[in-house]
């Protein structure tokens, strides 16, 4: 049995007044929560959520991790330097950085090994465009950011990865994929997941997101593939991310 995983992506939101009340707005109404709670923050804001959180079931990442190990990549930031501020997340392959930034699938599959070398949990996003989905080719575009980084692990490291799925057409956009429509691509990408790792896939973790909110939350959490959610909107206010966290109790 997956337990659930909630992590908030606050994209390029806060500041550090803003951070400190949202943390422990989060915070004060975790106790007894079973599942798993991160938060993804600008790489500014990693020290204070490093000071902030310490000791607290609230673990902390980031947003974007350079494919490269250091050195002369002006703006860039390391692994190792995530590590640094105790990440144990970083989310790859967002669709924003895909579409504003020109990532491939190529470099975020580097990205992810670039992670996992220094034993940082990469969230792998994969997700459609709406155009791509009204042409039917929904499966094909996710079997393919997913096997972009599939190709690079051994079957061994597949099960330290979690995926995310988001269909680009939801994000920010307040229309939510139905949980059906969800839990038929999380099946597909669990199913390529055993394929390259057998049962080790079972334990990975597939989060929804896409304008996922409280009063969504549930139906969609109560599906068999979709073991958690990742947040933007609604990860910015303390109230809507706890409303989340607790529908996947
Ligand atoms: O990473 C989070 C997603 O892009 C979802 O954002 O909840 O604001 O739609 P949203």
């Amino acid at each position: 049995m997956r337990s659930k995983l909630i992590v908030g992506n606050w994209k390029m939101n806060g500041s550090r007044a803003a951070n400190a009340a949202l943390l422990e707005g989060i915070a004060a109404g975790i106790d007894g929560v079973q599942s798993a709670i991160a938060v993804c923050v600008p790489a500014p804001y990693l020290q204070q959520c490093e000071d902030t959180l310490k000791g607290s079931t609230i673990a902390w990442g980031a947003q974007d991790v350079s494919a490269y190990e250091g050195g002369a990549y002006t703006g860039e930031v390391c692994a190792k330097m995530l590590c640094d501020f105790a990440c144990r997340y970083v989310i790859v392959g967002h669709s924003e950085r895909r579409a504003y930034h020109g990532e491939s699938s190529e470099l975020v599959a580097k990205k992810a090994l670039a992670a996992m070398k220094e034993g940082l949990t990469p969230i792998v996003c994969v997700g459609e465009t709406l155009e791509q989905r009204e042409a039917g080719q929904t499966f094909d575009v996710v079997g393919a950011q997913l096997g972009a980084v599939l190709a690079q692990l051994p079957p061994a490291a597949v099960e330290k990865i979690v995926v995310a799925y988001e269909p680009v057409w939801a994000i920010g956009t307040g229309k939510t994929a139905t949980p059906e429509m969800a839990q038929e691509v999380h099946a597909r990408l669990r199913a390529q997941l055993q394929a390259r790792a057998g049962e080790a896939a079972d334990s990975v973790a597939i989060l929804y997101g896409g304008s996922m909110k409280p009063d969504n939350a549930r139906e969609l959490l109560a599906r068999p593939d979709i073991d958690g959610g990742l947040i933007g909107g609604a990860a910015l206010k303390a109230q809507d991310f706890l409303a989340i966290i607790h529908a996947a109790e």
